[in-house]
């Protein structure tokens, strides 16, 4: 009886782990970090920056450092290798700075026309070469990560990517994505193939490159910028979106039946964004006092503003995913920073990415029926499981989108275990490494705090 009655247990214990495990491993996860890392961040919105001033202190000219001083960055520099000291998101403004984004801005600048076609003729060629017979089951990042490799490979060289090109970039982008959502470790040799082969073709780029980068920071920058930042974020942001339209059937009827709606799409691409932030916090380093009424904000202070607390805040059932909200209220008027502030090194790509993703949603609406019983997080760690069947096939299949919520659950379990090993392994590694530390150490005089002009 005693040993029946353990058995039933063990079972128990057993079957349930996909309920109780991945929550709890992800909380000891994420007390490990707070320990490795400390307690440094001054967390916005919370008690000393409410919601009200929120915009008002990341928009402060003050809050312009970007790497020097937090330990945080380590980490950042850590997962963004090789060369983040030239990553555009992470150089200190200066001369250098104001090169690099001139030049990002030169790279991406197209007539609406063109960079629709653009994209309509790669993410064509992506999808032709997909098939899925009555029906298949995909992950979403996998799927369009090939379509924004081939896309920012064309911006970059005014050509076509060839087929070793798109294989390396995903290689980079996907292995970025991987470590630093940890359930990988990073693998430096898999991005040392991609610099290589960049630095072989820079003398092919039509574009004018930062003068005073060396040629080796010239190809980290292009790296950085568009072979992993744009990739990796343009996937992330277009896995959300095709796994929120898949798992909300009546978004999908009205998308699919009014292909030339673009207001209702922007809609739909609006509240992907404001549920799925792609950032969770971003961090800026004070370089002066910040005044905020009766508080002072110190010089030196990490601020840590968070996307997801700031787009939840001022919304009526704020964690519905409800595109007819956009039909009542004003983005300008909300609380919806989806590409950062305009004061403060807002996304360069805010005009370029959500018309993008229009071009591919209505494409791979155009061809699939989109179902998932997939988990749906802002982390998307299971990289959008996803049921794509051929528009005109009309089959429902409930039991493979049965099979993939179990198989989605537990893997969920053996990846939140992964996750608790490679993030501790990897936070660790970067403190030891102490990139960020080293390299002001060494290279203080070629990065110029910003003259506030
Ligand atoms: C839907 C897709 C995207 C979203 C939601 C997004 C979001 C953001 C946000 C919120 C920031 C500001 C972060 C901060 O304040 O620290 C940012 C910065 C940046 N993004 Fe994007 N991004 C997207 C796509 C892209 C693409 C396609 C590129 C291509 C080059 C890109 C390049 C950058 C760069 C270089 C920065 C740093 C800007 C600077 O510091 O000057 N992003 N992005």
């Amino acid at each position: 009886m005693t040993r029946l009655l353990t058995r039933a247990a063990l079972v128990t214990l057993v079957v349930s782990l996909p309920a109780w495990l991945p929550g709890r491993v992800v909380a000891l996860r994420n007390r490990i970090f707070a320990r490795v890392n400390g307690d440094e961040g001054l967390a916005i919105p919370g008690d000393v920056v409410g919601i009200e001033d929120f915009k008002r202190v990341y928009a402060d000219p003050a809050a312009g450092g970007r790497s020097k001083g937090a330990a945080l960055s380590d980490l950042f520099w850590y997962w963004l290798a090789p060369g983040p000291e030239v990553h555009q998101e992470h150089l200190e403004a200066g001369p250098r700075y104001d090169q690099v984004a001139r030049t990002t801005r030169q790279i991406l600048v197209k007539t609406k026309k063109e960079s629709e076609e653009l994209t309509e003729r790669v993410t064509r060629h992506v999808l032709d070469e997909l098939d899925v017979g009555e029906g298949a089951l995909v992950r979403l990042r996998d799927t369009v990560m090939p379509i924004w490799a081939e896309l920012y490979y064309e911006l970059v060289f005014g050509e076509p990517c060839p087929r070793e090109a798109r294989e390396l970039i995903v290689g980079n982008a996907d292995d970025v994505v991987s470590a630093l959502k940890c359930v990988r470790p990073r693998n430096m040799r898999r991005r040392e193939r991609l610099t290589n082969y960049v630095l072989r073709r820079l003398g092919d780029v039509p574009h004018e490159l930062p003068s005073l980068l060396s040629t080796k920071e010239q190809a980290y920058y292009l790296q950085g910028a568009f072979f992993n930042t744009a990739v990796v974020q343009m996937s992330e942001a277009m896995a959300h979106l095709l796994m929120a339209v898949a798992q909300h059937p009546e978004v999908q009827r009205r998308l699919a039946g009014n292909p030339g709606d673009d207001g209702y799409l922007d809609a739909v691409i609006d509240e992907s964004l404001r549920v799925f932030p792609l950032f969770g916090i971003a961090h800026r380093i004070s370089t002066a006092d910040i005044e905020l009424g009766d508080t002072t904000i110190a010089a030196g202070t990490v601020l840590c503003f968070s996307y997801p607390g700031y787009h939840r805040a001022g919304y009526e059932h704020t964690d519905t995913f409800d595109p007819g909200r956009w039909a009542r209220r004003a983005a300008k008027d909300s609380n919806f920073i989806p590409f950062g502030v305009t004061q403060n090194r807002a996304c360069p790509a805010r005009g370029l990415a959500p018309l993008t993703m229009r071009v591919v949603t209505r494409e791979v609406l155009r061809r699939f029926t989109l179902s998932s019983t997939a988990g749906h997080t802002r982390s998307i760690p299971n990289r959008g499981p996803c049921l794509f069947v051929p528009r005109e096939s009309g089959r429902s299949r409930r039991g493979v989108l049965a099979w993939l919520a179990v198989r989605d659950r537990w893997e969920d379990v053996w990846r939140s275990l992964a996750q608790l090993v490679f993030g501790t392994y990897m936070v660790l590694d970067a403190r030891k490494k102490r990139l960020t530390e080293t390299y002001f150490e060494t290279e203080e005089p070629r990065c110029p705090m910003r003259s506030e002009a």
